[in-house]
């Protein structure tokens, strides 16, 4: 009878310690993090930062898969609907608040299929246009828009995107009509806008600040509620006849929603570990950009920013219409 129990108990006991076991040994293989965007992006830019330093904190690789299309509700989705293992995960921004509003369709609810890990950055973003268009400055290009540049091709990442926010934004702010072309992501995009095949774009410095620096893009303003050091001669367009214009693209991790809670407490960790990177602190720097402070690399947080900007953009989305 003694054995009996003794070997009955010793079973409960490993089947009540089975699954911490798996959260303990967490992580035991790669860690993927998808960017709903194309390779050589601004998010990726930002996503390949924090994957270096996470990878050196837990100790296994977090790789990097560019699924672009769709303002990056394609990508997104296939976070929202992964085994929630801690595996998966998704780096985006902003646009992730907007997918319900713009997207009536989809196979899962932004709101309700995540699982936060915690905020990133928040990135300025640039009005800017090819290098031969023709206003010399902001003010000549907003009167420029209403005029001869009436429906200027503007490049996007899709509807939705934080580019496309910012382009319904500008249109919202000026009447001025922008004929949308939409990319997978604005890596491919701003190649267009360097050679000239696209007249403007509205893009995180994270992808822009170098092509600034290089000549080959033309800076209009900043979409900052204050200019920005690595651009200090842009203005903002809040200050360019366009009061209270600002948008930033507020960078964040989310895991399916049913990730284990102690493995969700320990990529939240790892990020706010990797964010204190010197390295990941010094590129964000020279892409006009910072991490997070801690607190903010916390579920917590980016639920509440995620709340918050829900109801920002559900009345632009339906006064301009979803698509
Ligand atoms: C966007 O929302 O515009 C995307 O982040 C651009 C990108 O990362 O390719």
């Amino acid at each position: 009878m003694k054995t009996l129990l003794t070997v009955a108990l010793a079973t409960a006991a490993m089947a009540l310690t089975a699954p911490t076991f798996a959260q303990d040994a967490y992580p035991s293989k790669p860690v993927t993090i998808v960017v709903p965007a194309a390779a050589g992006g601004p998010s990726d830019t930002v996503a390949r930062l924090v994957a270096e330093a996470m990878t050196r904190d837990l100790g296994q690789q977090v790789l990097i898969e560019n699924v672009g299309g769709a303002g990056g509700s394609l990508g997104a989705g296939q976070v929202a609907q992964a085994e929630p293992d801690g595996y998966k995960l998704l780096l985006y921004h902003v646009a992730v608040s907007t997918f319900g509003a713009l997207y009536p369709d989809l196979a899962y609810k932004p709101g309700e299929d995540f699982s936060s890990v915690g905020l990133v950055t928040d990135v300025p973003m640039t009005l800017v246009g090819r290098k031969d268009l023709e206003p010399a400055n902001v003010g000549a290009l907003l009167t420029w828009l209403k005029g001869d540049g009436a429906g200027a091709t503007f490049g996007t990442a899709g509807v939705g995107a934080v580019s496309d926010l910012c382009g319904r934004l500008l249109t919202e702010a000026t009447g001025a009509e922008l004929t949308v072309v939409p990319y997978k992501g604005t890596g491919p995009a701003m190649t267009d806008l360097v050679g000239g095949q696209i007249d403007l774009m509205c893009d995180q410095t994270t992808n822009t600040a170098n092509q600034i620096k290089a000549g080959e893009i033309k800076p209009y303003a900043v979409t900052t509620a204050a200019p920005i050091a690595i651009l200090p001669d842009v203005p903002t367009l809040a200050s360019s006849g366009l009061d209270g214009f600002e948008i930033t693209a507020w960078h964040a991790i989310w895991a399916p929603k049913g990730t284990p809670e102690p493995i969700r407490q320990r990529l939240s960790a790892s990020l706010q570990k990797a964010l204190t990177d010197p390295v990941l602190i010094e590129r964000m720097a020279g892409l006009g950009t910072a991490p997070v402070a801690a607190d903010l690399a916390t579920p917590a947080a980016l639920d509440q920013r995620f709340q918050s900007e829900i109801g920002r953009w559900s009345k632009l989305l339906s006064d301009a219409g979803q698509q």
